[in-house]
């Protein structure tokens, strides 16, 4: 059974029905690809997984539970967790500290918040920058604090919207080898990327959102030569919609 789903869900904007009627399946130990244009409806859809969006129709579940109307906070606790498009960390505290302020609020028995700190920083390859400034940093490195920041969470679900912007080629290598290993552990994945190769090689299953629905959905083979998705959003070319 999926970890988290959608069922029929819309969300309009005075007029404008940015999201429509989506169903998403994510499951366990698995990375799932969430693609298509600008203004497709991607983080619109992340919103109301995570429920900073009322949805105005349809429900989410997650663990077989409707959540549609359960509170961000409390679906954070429940195990959802999510990274942001423009990076949101405190740029004046340190990178434990970003991290820390995560594992204090998610606090696990038996655990110092501290050791969790310590244990996700090396997971993702920070340690040496532990107590630098988080605005000090790369663009790289920033995103992956707020991966760590998001692990400090303790999620079962994970959504990461657009992680690997602005990363070079490097740092975007580092980051799917740290998300295939977060995958190989349990975690399910919803991953929002328009780096399309990214994508092709992480994820299991894809869904193409295009003008607020979905146009496809499928393996990363399927996705690739479904010829309304090349219309729609492959045939503009590598890394399609990245200057957004
Ligand atoms: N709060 C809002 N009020 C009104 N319209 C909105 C709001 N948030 C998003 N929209 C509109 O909804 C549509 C979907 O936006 P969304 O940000 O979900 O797209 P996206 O797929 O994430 O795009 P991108 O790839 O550029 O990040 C767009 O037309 C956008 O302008
Ligand atoms: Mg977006």
């Amino acid at each position: 059974m999926p970890i988290l789903e959608t069922h029929e869900v819309s969300v309009r904007f005075g007029g404008h029905l940015a999201v429509d009627a989506v169903n998403l399946a994510v499951e366990e130990g698995v990375i799932t690809g969430l693609i298509g244009p600008n203004g497709a409806g991607k983080t619109t859809t992340f919103n109301v997984i995570t429920g900073l969006q009322a949805p105005t129709g349809g429900k989410v579940e997650l663990a077989g539970r409707d959540v549609t109307k359960v509170s961000a906070h409390k679906r954070a606790r429940l195990g959802v967790a999510r990274t942001f498009q423009r990076l949101e960390l405190f740029g004046s505290l340190s990178v434990a500290d970003n991290v820390l302020t995560a594992a204090e609020l998610n606090k696990q028995a038996g655990l110092a918040p501290s050791a969790v700190v310590e244990h996700l920083l090396g997971r993702v390859g920070l340690t040496d920058v532990a107590n630098r400034r988080a605005d000090s940093l790369s663009t790289g490195n920033a995103r992956l604090v707020e991966l760590a920041r998001a692990l400090a969470c303790r999620p079962s679900v994970l959504l990461l919207d657009e992680p690997a912007s602005g990363l070079d080629d490097d740092e975007t290598d580092r980051f799917a080898e740290i998300l295939s290993e977060l995958a190989a552990d349990g975690l399910a994945i919803l991953l929002v990327e328009h780096d399309v190769p990214l994508v092709m090689r992480l994820c299991r299953e894809i869904t193409v959102l295009n003008f607020g629905s979905v146009l496809a959905h499928g393996t990363p083979v399927e996705i690739q030569s479904d010829k309304r998705v090349i219309e729609a959003y492959l045939g503009q070319g590598p890394d399609v919609g990245a200057a957004s």
